[in-house]
C-alpha cells in the first residue's frame, strides 16, 4: 500500500476545499492500494470531516501547539484537532522550521503533544542546499531524527511516519534522483535501527516529498525503501493529483 499525503499549505478557502472534496470523492474510489491523506488548513477541517464521513480518507492538520491549553493566542492544540476528527498532523515541515523558527526541541515537544492526544504524525526532515552540496545529508537527518525522537518509546514510533523532504526540492521543481531518495531512506532506517530496534526500523513508514508532480512520479514509482509521497503544489489541482494517485492503482 502506498501512502499519498497532500499538503495544501496555506491554499484554498473552506468553500474551495468543499468543492475539491466533492469532486475528489466522486472521482476517487477507496481501495487497498493507496492510503490517502489530506492535510488542509484549520478552518476547513470540520467541513472536510463532515464530507469525508465514512470514506477511508485520512484528515490531517499541518501544525499543532507544543502546549496543552491556555495562554497561547493564535495557537491550536492537539486536543482541539482530535475533537474535530483529525487523524494526523504534519510536524517539523521546513517552512515551519525556517519561517516560524521551530527548533528541534519544539518539534520534540509537538510530537509528544500529538502522541498524547492520539494523533498520528508525519515528521518532516531534510537538508538545505548547502548541506546537500557539502555532503552533510546523513548528519543532518541523524540529528533531526535523534532530537525529534528523544524520550519516545519504541511502540510510539508506530504512529509516526517520516517524510524525507530536502529543502532545496520543496516548491522548486528540482528533485533528488531515485537513488538519492533510497539512500536517504536507508539513513533514516539505520538511525531508527541504532536507536530503537531492527523491527522498528523495518516497520517505519517513510515518504518522499519535494516537487513531486504528475510528470515525474513514474520515475519514483518503484522506490523500495520508502512507502509513499508527500505532495505539495501538485495536490492543488485535482486532475493532477488524481494522475499521481492513479500511478499506484
Ligand atoms: P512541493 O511541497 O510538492 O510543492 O514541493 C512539498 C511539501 O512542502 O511538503
Amino acid at each position: 500500500m502506498k501512502k499519498i499525503i497532500a499538503n495544501f499549505k496555506m491554499n484554498k478557502t473552506p468553500s474551495q476545499i468543499k468543492q475539491y472534496l466533492i469532486d475528489l470523492m466522486a472521482r476517487y474510489k477507496d481501495g487497498d492500494k493507496v492510503e490517502l491523506g489530506l492535510s488542509i488548513p484549520y478552518p476547513s477541517l470540520p467541513i472536510a470531516k463532515f464530507l469525508i464521513g465514512e470514506r477511508k480518507i485520512k484528515l490531517g492538520a499541518q501544525n499543532l501547539s507544543d502546549e496543552e491549553v491556555g495562554k497561547n493566542t493564535g495557537e491550536v492544540s492537539g486536543e482541539m484537532l482530535k475533537d474535530v476528527g483529525v487523524n494526523y498532523v504534519i510536524i517539523g515541515h521546513s517552512e515551519r522550521r525556517k519561517k516560524f523558527k521551530e527548533d528541534n526541541k519544539t518539534i520534540n515537544n509537538k510530537i509528544k503533544m500529538a502522541l498524547k492526544n492520539g494523533l498520528e504524525i508525519i515528521l518532516c526532515v531534510g537538508e538545505s542546499l548547502s548541506e546537500y552540496n557539502t555532503l552533510k545529508t546523513k548528519d543532518v537527518l541523524t540529528e533531526q531524527l535523534e532530537s525529534a525522537f528523544k524520550g519516545l518509546y519504541e511502540n510510539e514510533l508506530e504512529n509516526i511516519t517520516v517524510a524525507y523532504e530536502p529543502i532545496w526540492a520543496i516548491g522548486t521543481g528540482k528533485t533528488p534522483s531515485a537513488r538519492e531518495i533510497e539512500k536517504a531512506s536507508k539513513v533514516i532506517r539505520s538511525v531508527i535501527k541504532e536507536d530503537f530496534s531492527a523491527k522498528a526500523s523495518e516497520n517505519l513508514q517513510i515518504l518522499y516529498g519535494g516537487s513531486i508532480n504528475a510528470k515525474n512520479i513514474s520515475q519514483f514509482k518503484n522506490l523500495k525503501y520508502s512507502n509513499g509521497f508527500l505532495v505539495g503544489g501538485a495536490c492543488l489541482d485535482l486532475a493532477e493529483f488524481l494522475q499521481i494517485i492513479n500511478v499506484f492503482i
